[in-house]
């Protein structure tokens, strides 16, 4: 697999879903189950739910994400939790840029690459979402669109900090559907976001950088998707959710 190159990071989104008890309950029925991973495994959890799942992945392979994280490093602004609280609350991950925060909550390629830089000046892992709607691959943008929201995302993002930086490539129209992109489609997507990244950087850090695929990934279609050149691991909604599922896909991404 490509994974000699790449390590496959499989990242769970929980979206607004599961209470600090159940998540507790969740990640204790994981654990076991994804022991024996050949790979990053990680759960993205809403911010009430953090300091549940740190106590509960202790000691095991499972490292914890938030959903979202602001730009600016503390002030009066309602609601929102900054990087360095995150670090402080043991978490090493952040989704950036999720297409529901695009749709439902105003999130622009500005915002996101402001939220990137300041998860990477607080030492966090970025896995920024990017990804078309149906109308948009229907008009043919979908390559276009891609690369420009992967390089929006990227400005003043140094060589060296791409290291840890994630790009999840997820389909709108596959989010929550169903509907998965087929495993070509996926690797033709992926690829897209892995020539914006060598375009602006370069092929070394174009081949070492970690795209996941998102989008209705689940138990029975991972192991194609993540057979795929591209494809280094996935951002799995709904199938997070559930211990057995989540931890076939890790499977499949171990192979
Ligand atoms: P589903 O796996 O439920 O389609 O969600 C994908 C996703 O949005 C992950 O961020």
């Amino acid at each position: 697999m490509n994974k000699q190159t790449r390590k496959a990071v499989i990242a769970g989104n929980w979206k607004m879903n599961k209470t600090p008890s159940e998540t507790t309950a969740l990640i204790n029925e994981m654990k076991p189950l994804v022991a024996d991973a050949d790979c990053d495994v990680v759960l993205c959890v809403p911010f009430i739910d953090i300091a549940a799942a740190v106590e509960a992945a202790k000691g095991s392979n499972i490292k914890i994400g938030a959903e979202n994280v602001h730009f600016k490093e503390s002030g009066a602004y309602t609601g929102e939790v900054s990087a360095a609280m995150l670090v402080e609350a043991g978490v090493e991950y952040v989704v950036i840029g999720h297409s529901e925060r695009r749709t439902y909550f105003g999130e622009t390629d500005q915002t996101v690459n402001l939220r990137t830089l300041a998860a990477l000046k607080a030492g966090l892992k970025p896995i920024v979402c990017v990804g078309e709607t149906l109308e948009q691959r229907e008009l043919g943008y979908t390559e276009t669109l891609l690369k420009f929201q992967t390089k929006m995302a990227l400005t003043n993002v140094s060589a060296e900090d791409m290291k840890n930086v994630i790009i999840a490539y997820e389909p709108v129209w596959a989010i929550g559907t169903g509907v998965t992109a087929t495993d070509d489609q996926a690797d033709e997507g992926n690829g897209f976001v892995r020539a914006a990244i060598e375009e602006k950087y370069g092929k070394d850090v174009a081949k070492a950088t970690t795209v996941q695929y998102g989008g209705s990934m689940n138990a029975k279609n991972a192991e194609g998707l993540v057979s795929k050149y591209n494809v280094d691991g996935g951002l799995i909604g709904g199938a997070s959710l559930k211990a057995e599922d989540f931890s076939i896909i890790v499977k499949a991404a171990s192979k």
